[in-house]
């Protein structure tokens, strides 16, 4: 599988759940021989050593730039190392938008875990206004969502994820997909996922498009099912 398939659980699933999809992965693996290009982000308490024969890499959605410390109510590198993660998500849009963190704040997190070497899925993309006001207006949101953050840096994988196709079923079209991978890709030449309400019905027209290196998804990858049948498209 040359593309790059993400699954972002952001609240849902459980330690158990997670372990049984992992298992559901796993036996379907073994027939689709995927490993290196999946990535799945559970929940915070459901990180873990998964017991299966494919190894799947996990990512942690979110951490708090430190070893150890006091802040409450986030996680730091020793609860990941626990469970030997390396991949972190970072910028998402509803950790900007619904939780409040600031480009200076995420631009610092990235800073901090980049010095730790860990691989980064780095996501950026514009709310409806900021699309209905043009392209023009796009990239400028866009190359504010990249301040502060070293794009040479060589374990950093980027997700395009328009705000209005999140959670909302309104996918992006192929045509506004290659145009806008199209204009990141001249600021940054680093993969690059869509996410924004892809599913099984439309993985492959996604995947089609020029410049597009994989997709991050939410909703469809929270079912085990829907996710393998997404690995045989990919
Ligand atoms: O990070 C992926 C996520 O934001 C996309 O969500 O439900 O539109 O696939 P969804």
């Amino acid at each position: 599988m040359s593309k790059i398939l993400a699954a972002n659980f952001k609240t849902n699933h459980t330690r158990a759940s997670t372990q049984e999809y992992v298992e559901k992965l796993d036996t379907s693996m073994g027939e689709l021989g995927y490993l290196d290009d999946l990535y799945l982000f559970p929940p915070a308490t459901a990180l873990n050593n998964f017991n299966v024969k494919n190894s799947i890499h996990i990512g942690a959605q979110n951490a708090y730039p430190t070893i150890k410390g006091s802040f409450t109510g986030e996680i730091g590198v020793e609860q990941l190392e626990e469970f030997n993660v390396k991949t972190l998500l970072i910028g998402h849009s509803e950790r900007r938008h619904i939780l409040g963190e600031t480009q200076e704040f995420i631009a610092k997190k990235y800073i901090w875990f980049i010095e730790k070497g860990f691989k980064i899925f780095y996501c950026i993309g514009e709310p409806l206004e900021v699309r209905e006001a043009g392209d023009k207006a796009v990239r400028q949101y866009l190359v504010e969502q990249l301040e502060g953050i070293d794009t040479s840096y060589e374990n950093l994988i980027l997700a395009y994820e328009p705000v209005w196709a999140i959670g909302t079923g309104k996918t992006a079209t192929a045509e506004l997909i290659e145009r806008t991978h199209s204009m990141i890709k001249e600021m940054v030449d680093k993969p690059l996922l869509y996410g924004g309400s892809v599913k099984p019905q439309n993985l492959a027209e996604i995947l089609a498009v020029p410049g597009c290196d994989g997709a991050l998804i939410g909703t469809a990858s929270w079912d085990a099912e829907s996710m393998i049948s997404m690995l045989e498209i990919a």
